[in-house]
């Protein structure tokens, strides 16, 4: 590498997505090949959506609305809450990586799960941010003690994704009470609700209804999952107006393109479809669930939309097997290398996906 590249750069590691569909189909000469490996919505955007788009498509030589006032002002008047507590990311990880460079220095320090969102170690890695991983329970469900407990005097951040990524697990209403407030009141807390949509839980509760209990406290949340805008980047962040206004001056102008603006405010306006979606997701998990348990492997319990799998020896063997079926999953890196992380995605593809699993276990 070259001596200029300084070690907070070279200690990265790239992101490494999910194996992409187009690609194993070349590598095997197939067409029918299915994904289940990036959280992805299986059956698309809103129809009124791409319609939307189509008729958009001429506009892209203008530049986007920097403000994105439009989308804004929906996204406040459906969440209840001021335009100027928003702010729009590319995508909620350019939100990650923003809370990293915004709130804490180098000589200040945050903390989140182990295993949680690999965007938390990313962002703080790129930033010069030290931290700390606090560990999860034995059976992956989230440890609020732990996550307290490794909260330093220099700490400035700590983030909890709220259904967790890769386990599915969620931090229960009273426990995120008792994070909200036990929390010193100088740490930004960061509640990322990726998955919230998919999660069902009667004990479940989104930190937005909880903004009474502390100042510091910021949720994140994504066009990319329940309204299946993946490929647009569209996520954002609600939080106290002073914060929001630290993220709005550290963000990239025009960060959001018009079209993943347009999308994202013709999104919100077709509930039905994000419902129907979430539906398919809660019958479809239940029966991925059974359907894998059946064949002998444990599943954790799952508020999102995916399961994460023990298969009781290195999943990459499996995963490499699953390949040469035609089916992409997710390995798991250490400490969780006997897992495998499953999307749920349609009757047909998980089908095709618990029969490839039967062949070659
Ligand atoms: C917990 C969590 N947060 C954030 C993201 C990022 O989503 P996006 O950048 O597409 O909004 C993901 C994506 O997988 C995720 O799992």
């Amino acid at each position: 590498m070259d001596p200029l590249v300084p070690p907070r750069v070279s200690r990265m590691i790239p992101y490494a997505p999910g194996k992409p569909l187009e690609e194993l189909e070349r590598e095997l000469g197939i067409r029918d090949a299915v994904k289940l490996a990036s959280n992805e919505n299986p059956v698309g955007p809103s129809p009124k959506v791409v319609e939307a788009l189509g008729r958009a498509l001429a506009s892209v030589s203008f530049y986007p609305d920097g403000a994105a006032f439009a989308l804004r002002s929906a996204l406040a008047a459906h969440h209840g809450v001021d335009l100027d507590e928003i702010c729009l990311g590319n995508g909620s990880n350019e939100l990650i990586d923003l809370l990293c460079r915004t709130f804490p220095g180098p000589d200040d320090h945050a903390v989140f799960g182990r295993p949680s969102f690999v965007c938390y170690w990313l962002g703080c890695t790129a930033a010069g941010v030290p931290f700390t991983e606090a560990p999860l329970r034995e059976d992956l469900a989230w440890d609020v003690d732990a996550l307290l407990a490794s909260v330093e005097p220099r700490t400035k951040l700590l983030f909890l994704a709220n259904p967790n990524n890769p386990t599915g697990a969620y931090v229960a209403r009273q426990e995120l009470h008792r994070l909200l407030r036990e929390l010193p009141p100088r740490v930004v807390c960061v509640v990322d609700e990726a998955y919230v949509e998919f999660a069902d839980a009667d004990d479940y509760a989104s930190a937005l209804e909880l903004r009474d209990l502390r100042e510091r406290l910021i949720v994140l949340r994504t066009f990319s999952k329940a309204y299946g805008l993946a490929g647009l980047r569209v996520g954002y962040a609600i939080g106290p107006r002073a914060l929001i206004d630290g993220l709005q001056r550290m963000r990239a102008p025009f960060n959001v393109g018009s079209l993943g603006q347009l999308a994202a405010r013709v999104a919100l306006e077709d509930p039905e479809h994000v419902r129907a979606y979430v539906e398919l997701n809660r019958r479809e998990r239940a029966r991925v669930t059974a359907g894998l348990r059946e064949l002998g492997l444990s599943v954790a319990p799952s508020q999102a939309n995916f399961v994460l799998v023990d298969v009781g020896r290195p999943g990459q063997e499996l995963y490499q097997a699953l390949l040469r079926k035609g089916v992409i999953v997710r390995p798991m890196p250490p400490p969780i290398d006997r897992h495998l992380r499953i999307s749920i995605g349609t009757a047909a593809m998980n089908d095709r996906m618990l029969a490839a699993m039967a062949e070659v276990l």
